[in-house]
């Protein structure tokens, strides 16, 4: 990963954390995007000094705010000429309904949108590089949005549920990511982690999630697990020009069938659009 420029969102804790420094350690010039200047900070440190990597610089953003996603892209814009590979990771589930500062549902807003919109706008950065990657973390929770995206009712007005939010913004992510291809011929791929023990899901206080939070180790692999299929997306030879698939275990995984919908890709990033007007 040499002289490669890559960017990671969510990386001051669980995949994304790995996923910087893994890259950071094969040689990557990483720049981490959270929403924390604090750790930011220590994360960076901690990565110079686990790895002795060169160059790991930071921007910090709350990736559910439209104007600090555009302002994050703009800083990296001022901090490098081009993106060899973008990791879309930063993502989080809510137990209870909320509302972004842009007046979005913050599923739909953090773990959608901000795919989208920080894509677009690092989009001349990524056409700038060779031979550029655009990594979208997605997961197996997709498979519950069985209807597909609710066109309808995007933001769960009504009836909603956290886990149901979830997965519809996760399927939102596979069909982005492929949409993403045929629009711009960027190299860009969707994958599942796996159940990963991270901070995933400890915003919330309800009794049922801090009963599943308090098992989730049982039943989980570890963070380095978890980030093995990013960092290969992003990094591995062997995936060189492999375009608009879907992966799990470093592997490509079958989909649903609401993911392959591609009359509905192309509908989610037109409503995008729409959503992210400035
Ligand atoms: N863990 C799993 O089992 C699992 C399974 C399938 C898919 N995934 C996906 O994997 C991705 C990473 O999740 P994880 O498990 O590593 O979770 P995590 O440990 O909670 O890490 C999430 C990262 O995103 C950052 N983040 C959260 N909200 C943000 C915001 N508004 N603006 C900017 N950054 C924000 C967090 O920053 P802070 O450190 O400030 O909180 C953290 O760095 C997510 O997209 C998730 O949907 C996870």
């Amino acid at each position: 990963m040499k002289n490669k420029i890559v960017v990671v969102t969510g990386a001051t804790a669980g995949i994304g954390q790995v996923t910087a420094r893994e890259l950071a350690r094969a040689g990557a010039d990483v720049i981490l995007v959270s929403r924390s200047a604090e750790k930011c900070e220590q994360t960076a440190q901690q990565i110079r000094s686990e790895t002795g990597a060169a160059s790991v610089r930071f921007v910090v953003a709350d990736l559910s705010s439209q104007v600090q996603v555009r302002r994050a892209a703009q800083e990296i814009t001022a901090l490098s000429p081009r993106i060899d590979v973008l990791v879309n990771n930063a993502g989080a589930i809510f137990d209870q309904r909320a509302i972004s500062t842009d007046g979005i549902e913050m599923t739909w807003a953090l773990n959608h949108l901000s795919y989208f919109l920080f894509t677009q706008e690092l989009l001349p950065l990524l056409k700038a590089a060779p031979a550029a990657r655009v990594v979208n973390v997605s997961s197996g929770a997709h498979f519950m949005a069985r209807g597909g995206i609710r066109f309808d009712d995007v933001q769960f007005a009504n009836a909603y549920s956290g886990w149901a939010a979830y997965g519809q913004s996760k399927l939102a992510n596979i069909l982005f990511s492929n949409e993403l291809v045929r629009r711009t011929g960027l190299a860009s791929n969707a994958l599942h982690p796996g159940a990963v023990n991270t901070s995933f899901g400890r915003n919330n206080s309800t009794p049922l999630s801090k009963l599943l939070y308090k098992l989730w180790p049982l039943f989980t692999i570890s963070p380095e697990k978890g980030a093995r299929t990013s960092i290969y997306l992003a990094s591995s030879p062997l995936v060189e020009g492999v375009a608009g698939r879907y992966f799990a275990d470093c592997k490509p995984a079958p989909t649903s069938p609401a993911a392959k919908d591609a009359a509905a890709a192309a509908r989610l990033w037109t409503l995008s659009e729409t959503m992210t007007q400035g």
